[in-house]
Order: structure tokens, then C-alpha cells, then sequence
């Protein structure tokens, strides 16, 4: 395709997901002309959540860092929307592209829709319906103010157009997650992390919890501990600790069984989903990158804003009772969901998002949201649940 003029595109990363996210999408742009600046808002900062994806991504040093750690939902937020504002009206982008929904992501978002350059939203669409989950909070609004809704699959276009949304908005370009994950398969296959933690393939199940749903409150991490430690009678586990759980897990102690590891770099963990028997979770990205591997997958939530990995792929919705989530574990132990794998999670969602940014004179550019009548019959979150 030719692109006219360059376009400045700004792309926001700031916590461990985003990383494997941003990645093709940056590839793709600078691949097909655009000029490219990275801003890193800081979300995330151990080395373990953040500088070893720079490493296995091949993920060039941030252009610009604002440094904002952690903090309340309403202290991150607003300190990476300071520390953002600035940055937007120097640098004068076209376009800023957010991903995923963390704190930052809306924070940039927000900016962004106020701003002059048009907004992308990478992973619009997906809801869980599920108010209480801060990410929920930051999905819909993030997607209320975008100018491109860039969906992963197309369950996440049916509900904006369910809210109201304008099809010439919407954009269902497949999955960046599976985009990074297929890039680097063969590399994580040169992982040494199973032979240093002492693993065989296929003789162990992997565990990673971190929604505060599920790792806040002692009496409901203690009940998931409980199921875990029960699941590692039939298949022994090894738990990657997230540090927002450390500290919990650690002083609750866990059953025998289950062994508790630091982060995982991500060419390691996906190593480690590869080799699992089983895999449970409450991660969003972890669902996906199981179906993609077709690797069974137990989600410790209620909900997911990603069904279709229920619908076609190896996931199962457990919940977080600890009955519920050993009697699932031990049922896809012995009869594992057959592999199936969404359509356009091909490797190549990143290559589409940069279609859509570059095409000239885009639909997005001719009519803005706000040129447009908003749409009235968004659900309130009191219909939501
Ligand atoms: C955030 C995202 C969540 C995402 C998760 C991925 C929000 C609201 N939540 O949750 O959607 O699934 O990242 O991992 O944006 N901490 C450290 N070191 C770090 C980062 C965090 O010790 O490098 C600890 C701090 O005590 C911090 C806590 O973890 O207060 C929570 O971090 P925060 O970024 O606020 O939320 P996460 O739970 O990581
Ligand atoms: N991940 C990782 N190391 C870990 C746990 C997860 O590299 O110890 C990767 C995982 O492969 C996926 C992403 O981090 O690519 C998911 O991030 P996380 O679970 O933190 O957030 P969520 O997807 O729930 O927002």
C-alpha cells in the first residue's frame, strides 16, 4: 500500500500485558511507513514484570518514560493522564494507539480523546459484564471515546454494535497476543526453564493468579489455594507469583504440591504453557494464549470478556468455588478439550491494525465519534450485570 504522508503514530505500553500487545502493531506500522514513537507510563516496573519483555520481545528502549508506578486506581490514573498530557500536545501525534485495559490505557485514552490526534483502541470490545472488575471500567470507556475500535474476534464487534456503535468504527483484526505468541514459539522452545525448575512436559499444570477478586481478600485466595492444593494431588503445580499476590500467598502458606516460583520472563512462560497438562488462571491473556497452544484451560472467574475461548477453544469457566474448580480440573485431566483455534488468530492482527491506521482518508478521520450523535442506548452499568 502507499501511505501519502507519514503519520506520527503514538503507542502507549505501561504494564506486563500490554508489552506482547504493542509489539506487532508496532511492527507492522514502521513496516508499512509510519513513523513510530513509544511512550511507557511506568504501570509496571520490577525487572520481572517489565525488563525481561523488552528482552524476549525484542522490544526497542521506550522513547518516552513517565515513571508513575503504582498507586490507587485514581492516583496511577491520574498521574499517568499528568504526565501524558504534555507529551501528546509536544510531540502532536496523528494517532495514538492504547491496548488492552489497564490503568493506563484509559489514562491515555482519556488524554488522547481531548487532544487532537485520533484514538485506536486495540482489543475493543470485549466485555465480561462484570462492573465490579476495574478492567471492565476501563474497557467500555476506553471504547466509548476511541475513533478506531479495533476488535480481536467477532463476538467483541456483536457487543459494540449492541451499544450502539457505527460499523464504520469498527474493525475486527484478530488477536495481537497470538501475533507475538506465534513470533515467538520456536524461540520458546529454547526456553531452559523446565529443566531448571526440574519439569517434564505434560507432567505438570501451571497456575497464575492475580485479579484482586481472586488474590485481595485472604478468605477467597485461601479457598483457591485449598482447590489448588487438591488439584496437585492428581498433577503437581508450579504458581508464578504476581507481586500483587505475594505477599498474601506467602503468608497463607501453600498446600504441598504446588511450588512457587518468581514472574516468568515471557519466552519462559510460554515454554511453561506449552509443556502444562493443564493450565488455571484468572488471567485474560493467559485464556487466549491456552487456546492458542490448545493447552486445557481452567479460568478461576465467573465470567470472562473472552468467550470465545470457551465457545472455540480449550477454556472452561470454573469460578472460584473450590469444589467447582476440583471436580473441572480433574474432568479435563482425563478427557482434555480437543484444540481449536478462533478464526484471524493467524499472526497476522498486527499487519491489519497498520491497514487501518494508514489507510488514507479513513472513515475514522471523515467522522469522529463526536461528529456524531452518541449513541443513546449504551447499557448503564446498573443494566450491565
Ligand atoms: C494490572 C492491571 C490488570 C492486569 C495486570 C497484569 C489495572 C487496573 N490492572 O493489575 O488489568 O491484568 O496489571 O499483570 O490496571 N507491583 C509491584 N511491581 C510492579 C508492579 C506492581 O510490586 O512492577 C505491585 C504493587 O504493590 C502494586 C500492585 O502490584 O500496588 C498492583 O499493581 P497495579 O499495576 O496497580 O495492578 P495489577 O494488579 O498489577
Ligand atoms: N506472563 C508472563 N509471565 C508470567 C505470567 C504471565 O510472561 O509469570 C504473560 C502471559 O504469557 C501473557 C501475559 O503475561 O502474555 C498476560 O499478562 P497478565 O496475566 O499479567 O495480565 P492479563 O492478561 O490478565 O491482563
Amino acid at each position: 500500500m502507499t501511505v501519502t504522508t507519514v503519520r506520527r503514530i503514538l503507542c502507549v505500553a505501561g504494564a506486563r500485558p500490554n508489552y506482547m500487545k504493542i509489539k506487532p502493531v508496532m511492527d507492522a506500522l514502521e513496516a508499512q511507513g509510519a513513523e513510530v514513537i513509544l511512550v511507557h507510563t511506568g504501570q509496571h516496573y520490577d525487572p520481572a514484570m517489565n525488563d525481561v519483555f523488552f528482552r524476549d520481545l525484542g522490544l526497542r528502549p521506550p522513547d518516552h518514560f513517565l515513571g508513575v508506578g503504582s498507586g490507587s486506581h485514581a492516583v496511577q490514573t491520574g498521574r499517568v493522564m499528568a504526565a501524558f498530557e504534555p507529551l501528546v500536545e509536544q510531540l502532536a501525534p496523528d494517532v495514538v494507539v492504547v491496548v488492552g485495559d489497564v490503568n493506563s490505557t484509559l489514562a491515555c485514552a482519556l488524554v488522547a480523546a481531548k487532544g487532537g490526534p485520533l484514538l485506536a483502541h486495540v482489543e475493543a470490545g470485549l466485555r465480561s459484564r462484570d462492573w465490579s472488575m476495574p478492567e471492565e471500567v476501563n474497557r467500555v470507556a476506553t471504547d466509548r471515546i476511541s475513533d478506531y475500535l479495533l476488535a480481536p474476534s467477532p463476538d467483541a464487534a456483536d457487543n459494540l454494535r449492541a451499544e450502539g456503535y457505527r460499523d464504520d468504527q469498527i474493525h475486527v483484526v484478530g488477536n495481537v497476543m497470538i501475533d507475538t505468541l506465534f513470533a515467538n514459539l520456536e524461540r520458546a522452545k529454547e526456553s531452559r526453564t523446565l529443566a531448571e525448575l526440574g519439569l517434564e512436559a505434560g507432567e505438570y499444570g501451571l497456575v497464575t493468579l492475580h485479579r484482586p477478586a481472586n488474590v485481595d481478600d485472604p478468605a477467597i485466595l485461601s479457598g483457591l489455594l485449598k482447590a489448588l492444593g487438591e488439584v496437585a494431588t492428581h498433577c503437581p503445580l508450579v504458581l508464578p507469583v504476581h507481586p500483587r499476590a505475594a505477599d498474601r500467598i506467602n503468608a497463607l502458606g501453600v498446600p504441598g504440591g504446588i511450588r512457587l516460583v518468581p514472574p516468568a520472563g515471557y519466552l519462559d512462560f510460554i515454554a511453561l504453557q506449552a509443556g502444562a497438562r493443564i493450565v488455571l488462571t484468572d488471567s485474560g491473556g493467559v485464556q487466549e494464549e491456552t487456546t492458542a497452544l490448545g493447552v486445557p484451560c481452567v479460568t478461576l472467574r465467573d465470567n470472562t470478556e473472552r468467550p470465545i475461548t470457551v465457545e472455540q477453544g480449550t477454556n472452561v469457566l470454573a469460578g472460584r468455588d473450590p469444589a467447582r474448580i476440583v471436580d473441572t480440573a480433574v474432568r479435563l485431566l482425563g478427557d482434555p478439550p480437543p484444540p481449536r483455534r478462533p478464526e484471524l488468530w493467524d499472526g497476522h492482527a498486527g499487519e491489519r491494525i497498520a491497514r487501518v491506521l494508514l489507510e488514507g482518508g479513513s472513515a475514522a478521520e471523515r467522522a469522529r465519534p463526536t461528529d456524531h450523535p452518541r449513541p443513546t442506548d449504551h447499557p448503564r452499568p446498573t443494566d450491565h450485570h
